[in-house]
């Protein structure tokens, strides 16, 4: 079983992530989980954090002469900011008087309900756990299971479809998809050129305003076979696994498969994908006319693309703060303001590629088995033969 967790504070000296599960013998290659976690801080409209910041995964065990053994791995991401926070946020109990405090919680922040829950006097520790710097320890896990998939033939990628008021219309495909990749800058990760550009301009618009913007981006799985996941329990739906994963990211406030949202407004016979053989490609003959289901029915993969998406909330942070109250003195005030992203669609994409990706390796896992990649792969081969005699 695929299992993993995350540790750190924002601010604190490192994050810490953990993955076990994986076979023996996985091939990892340091480059291509710094370059995910490079694309994690890239995009149009990031706040100053991102300059601080140059992140790089230092892993501590579970690889040796760059093969995964079979043991816990285990990350290391360094917080390069917290040279300026070592006196305000020590582990050891320093001085009150160097701590920074959050005096009024920010609204669309963990903030106050984090500090009542915790019953903290104050949202520090809140938000230090709570922000979205955490995605970072996904990332570089996310890139070791793409790592995984990729040795099965499997893709993970995302594209942004919206930012604020600008929309890509239609189903992106996956050739336009997968040239975003290499691109040496990332604007907003949107495969439309024109569309793109737009979206920029809504970003200038919340930038001059003092405002933030939220959007959607799509996550595809490329050349996943049929049969991951399963209609015979609840909690096995690969359906399911996916849209707790996505929906777990920060700021994520709806996840949708395939055409979800604009397959209730419209009839089946506009929705359901049309079942052919004639397929040229892929693990079976069978075809499809498009693909609104988004690779998935019944919650087990059909061999269609798996679409993704989430739909983040605009940024919560302010430079013109909302309303808000002091903790200490329970008078209004403007919330509190800490250095911010205005958006951050395109990242939010790439933690939701390394949701997605560590899912459908959790689900691989659990299909194919394997302590060693040996193993795994001539396991998988022999289902892709049976498929092929289908
Ligand atoms: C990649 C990424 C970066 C984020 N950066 C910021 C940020 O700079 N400022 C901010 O207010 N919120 C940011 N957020 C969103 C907040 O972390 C999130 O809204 C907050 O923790 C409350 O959680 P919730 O929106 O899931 O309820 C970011 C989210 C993601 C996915």
């Amino acid at each position: 079983m695929l299992r993993y967790f995350t540790a750190g504070e924002s601010h604190g000296e490192a994050l810490v992530a953990f993955l076990s599960g994986l076979p023996a013998g996985l091939k990892i290659d340091q480059t291509f989980l710094d370059r995910d976690l490079w694309r994690r801080q890239q995009g149009y409209g990031r706040g100053g954090r991102m300059k601080i910041e140059r992140d790089t995964a230092h892993i501590l065990s579970g690889v040796r002469h760059g093969m995964t053994i079979g043991s816990p791995i285990s990350i290391e991401i360094a917080n390069r900011d917290w040279k300026n926070w070592e006196e305000s946020l020590p582990v050891s109990e320093g001085d009150p008087d160097k701590h920074k405090r959050v005096a009024s919680p920010r609204p669309g922040h963990a903030d106050l309900a984090g500090a009542l829950k915790y019953n903290f006097p104050e949202a520090r520790y809140v938000l230090e756990r709570a922000s979205a710097r955490e995605t970072t320890a996904r990332v570089a896990l996310g890139a070791i299971a793409k790592l995984f998939l990729r040795e099965l033939g499997i893709d993970v990628l995302s594209h942004v479809v919206t930012t604020g008021s600008v929309s890509v219309s239609n189903q992106v495909p996956w050739e336009k998809i997968r040239p975003l990749y290499d691109l040496p800058e990332v604007l907003l990760n949107c495969a439309d050129a024109d569309a793109e550009q737009r979206m920029k301009e809504e970003v200038d618009k919340v930038l001059r305003t003092g405002d933030s913007v939220g959007g959607v981006f799509e996550v595809v799985a490329h050349n996943v076979p049929p049969g991951l996941g399963t209609y015979a329990q609840w909690d096995e739906r690969l359906d399911a696994l996916l849209a707790s994963a996505v929906m777990s990211l920060q700021a994520v406030k709806a996840v949708e498969i395939g055409s979800g949202v604009a397959a209730a407004f419209a009839p089946g016979s506009q929705v359901h994908d049309e079942i052919g053989y004639s397929a040229t490609s892929g693990f079976t003959a069978f075809s499809r006319a498009h693909n609104n289901a988004g690779g998935i029915e019944g919650g087990v993969s059909n061999g269609e693309d798996i679409r993704v998406r989430g739909y983040l909330k605009p940024i919560s942070t302010l430079r013109r703060p909302l309303q808000s109250v002091d903790f200490s003195t329970r008078e209004p005030v403007k919330a509190a303001y800490e250095r911010s992203d205005v958006c951050v669609v395109p990242a939010a994409g790439v933690a939701a590629e390394s949701m997605v990706a560590l899912t459908l390796a959790r689900c691989a896992l659990e299909k194919f088995g394997g302590d060693s990649m040996i193993e795994t792969l001539r396991n998988f081969m022999g289902y892709c033969e049976q498929l092929k005699n289908y």
